[in-house]
């Protein structure tokens, strides 16, 4: 990989979610680094973009967070600059920016003078909840995406991102990004954890898979530590082992396992398994979960569409 030449990756809005990317996405070059000292290094580099970022510029509007993001992105010594107040002259110096302010705030950073001439030919990445691509692009360009202007890509990544284990959508853009730019946004969002690329029609069944997911998960695995605290466990290795179990599990079906299949593997004849399975079924937690994403999904599109607090449709 030519790194004399990486791109500049550019985070408009550094809080929680911007500094999280950029040290994901620092790790990962890292890690590459390393694994290319090894001998025999057969990593597939046919899905990586030819180019990579190389540098990086953090905006923000408070000048504490100048602070925060050298605290978390120093120790991996690249070349990294912090701006305040000045978004314009970070998108200027960009490849690829990220826009990762709070979703309202968006207008404000995009509107800002130079703004639209910082952007030009630029891949804009935004990671705004509940702001769509089409918001963003109608607001750019009012009178339709002129030649050489910036593509606008979303992406929705999850909670989880801050342990680099991020379930993150990107939406397909029409007409669709260059073979390079989509590799490049997925090898960022791959440096946090799984990507995949669904069209803008799923993005609130994503939402609700994804974005609500882990509370959904979090209350599963705090159920079944209850009930392992019941039956006289200490609650933190209750805790702890609820969510190593979770892991493992996971960890089985993304290496191929179908879930039934792992279910029955594990139900011996007259056993506990088969035993705890049927009270699950019972209880009809299958058709539950499932509601449950199916009525955060209702929700999402209702949100979508400016309804604020809505409770979603009752079947
Ligand atoms: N957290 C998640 O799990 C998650 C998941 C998916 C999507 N997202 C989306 O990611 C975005 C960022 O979330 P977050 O949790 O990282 O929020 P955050 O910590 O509040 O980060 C937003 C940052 O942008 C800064 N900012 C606001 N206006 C700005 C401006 N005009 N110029 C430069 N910087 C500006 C904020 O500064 P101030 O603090 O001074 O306002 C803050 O440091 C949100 O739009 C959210 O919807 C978050
Ligand atoms: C933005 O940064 C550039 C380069 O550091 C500097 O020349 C310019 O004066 C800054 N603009 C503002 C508004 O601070
Ligand atoms: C939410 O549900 C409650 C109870 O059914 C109802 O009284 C309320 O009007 C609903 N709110 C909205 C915004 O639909």
């Amino acid at each position: 990989m030519a790194e004399s030449q990486g791109l500049t990756l550019t985070v408009l809005g550094s809080g929680t979610m911007g500094i999280a990317i950029m040290g994901g996405v620092m790790a990962t070059l890292a890690e590459s680094r390393m694994r290319e000292n090894l001998p025999s290094s057969s990593a597939p580099k046919d899905t990586a973009p030819e180019q990579l970022p190389a540098k990086f510029i953090a905006c923000d509007m408070r000048i504490e967070a100048e602070e925060t993001v050298k605290k978390a992105l120093g120790h991996y010594n690249f070349p990294l600059t912090t701006l305040t107040n000045n978004n314009t002259e970070g998108t200027k110096k960009a490849d690829i920016i990220l826009l990762a302010c709070k979703p309202q705030g968006f207008k404000d950073i995009l509107g800002a003078e130079g703004m639209r001439d910082a952007l030009k030919g630029k891949l804009l990445v935004s990671i705004l909840a509940g702001v769509t691509q089409k918001q963003i692009e109608d607001f750019l360009y009012p009178d339709g995406l002129p030649e050489g202007g910036c593509r606008v890509v979303r992406v929705m990544p999850n909670t989880a991102s801050f342990v680099r284990e991020s379930m993150s959508v990107i939406q397909t853009s029409t007409p669709p990004l260059s073979d390079q730019q989509h590799k490049l946004v997925t090898w960022i969002f791959n440096s946090i954890g799984r990507t995949v690329s669904l069209p803008p029609a799923s993005m609130d069944a994503c939402t609700a898979l994804c974005g609500s997911g882990p509370a959904f998960f979090a209350l599963m695995l705090e159920a079944a530590a209850d009930g392992a605290v019941a039956m006289g466990l200490p609650r933190a290795e209750a805790q702890m082992m609820a969510a190593q179990v979770m892991r493992g599990t996971t960890g089985l079906v993304l290496n191929g396992e179908h879930p039934a299949i792992l279910k029955d593997k594990v139900s011996t004849p007259g056993g506990c398994t088969i035993g705890g399975l049927l009270v699950l079924e019972e209880g009809t937690v299958r058709g539950n979960i499932a509601k449950a994403v199916r009525e955060a999904t209702v929700v999402a599109s209702q949100l979508g569409q400016g309804v604020q607090n809505v409770n979603g449709t009752r079947r």
